[in-house]
């Protein structure tokens, strides 16, 4: 487990569901990640599979305060009214009363990366504060956002995010934005922890994993561990989802040293989780 500022326990390995279709894939894949002992499951409205991931969860038949549930609202919703809106859109979605952790998906719409919504962004924030208030969600927090954007919701509101959901894997590792969460006791989190699956080939990496009896996936993820980073790696594969679970070893601190100097392996892939 991590443990937001607020005292908030959290899994310590989420289930990334980026990608994963609605209907039957993205079922089957959250069932299959329950089933091999996830207790973290990440989703979004924007994924547009949040209704396949609560029924999965629902069929599986858990207590509801036994899985740890994030969703976001979708990038383009920057006022407080609608953010209120999709927030209950997202808990009927996943026939939930309420939710673990909210996000803040990115700070500008995906259809125009970097555009200034910093008043937006604020309202919205508001919107968030008064849904914790109201004690529906447990913990709330930002995706993609850096030093700037979180200085201007924090100053408008006195309210630090609890967790900053980023794009964060070996080589990709934004110290500056990752450097300031950590001092600020923001949680930060990888999303595409394999670079979407861009670093399994790599050699260096292939190396330093064997040594260790490990795949690259698992290197890759128990390094993200190490650095206090939390990991939710995608998958639709059974056998993967299990093993991406298993990381029962350490990196050497001279090995995490070789995996901290490398820097732009697998980061083609667009930003967008
Ligand atoms: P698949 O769904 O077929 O397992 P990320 O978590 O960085 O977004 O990466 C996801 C990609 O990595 C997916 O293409 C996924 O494919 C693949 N993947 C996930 N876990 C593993 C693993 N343990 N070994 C190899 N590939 C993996």
């Amino acid at each position: 487990m991590f443990r937001l500022y607020n005292g908030v326990e959290i899994p310590e390995i989420g289930f990334g569901t980026w990608q994963i279709k609605a209907g039957e894939e993205a079922y089957n894949s959250t069932l299959t990640a329950l089933k091999a002992g996830y207790r973290h499951i990440d989703t979004a409205y924007a994924y547009e599979n949040e209704e396949s991931v609560g029924k999965a969860i629902k069929d599986f038949g858990i207590k509801r305060e036994e899985v740890f549930i994030t969703t976001k609202l979708p990038s383009h919703i920057k006022n407080y009214k609608e953010a209120k809106e999709y927030f209950q859109r997202s808990l009927d979605n996943l026939s939930s009363e309420y939710i673990d952790l909210y996000l803040i998906h990115a700070p500008w719409p995906w259809s125009n990366i970097g555009q200034d919504c910093t008043q937006g962004n604020i309202e919205v924030w508001k919107a968030f504060i008064d849904i914790y208030n109201e004690k529906r969600v447990r913990s709330i927090g930002v995706s993609n956002f850096q030093r700037e954007d979180i200085e201007a919701i924090v100053k408008a509101t006195g309210v630090k995010p609890m967790v900053n959901q980023i794009r964060y894997f070996i080589g990709n590792t934004q110290p500056a934005v990752t450097g300031y969460c950590k001092q600020n006791g923001i949680l930060v989190e990888a999303y595409s922890p394999l670079a979407t699956g861009e670093l399994i080939g790599n050699k260096t990496l292939e190396k330093i994993a064997e040594k260790y009896n490990r795949s690259v996936a698992q290197l890759c993820l128990k390094y993200c561990l190490q650095q206090g980073v939390l990991p939710l790696p995608k998958s639709t594969n059974e056998g993967r989802i299990k093993a991406n679970l298993e990381l029962d070893f350490t990196i050497s601190p001279e090995d995490m040293a070789a995996l901290n100097d490398l820097s732009g392996i697998g980061s083609k892939k667009k930003l967008r989780s």
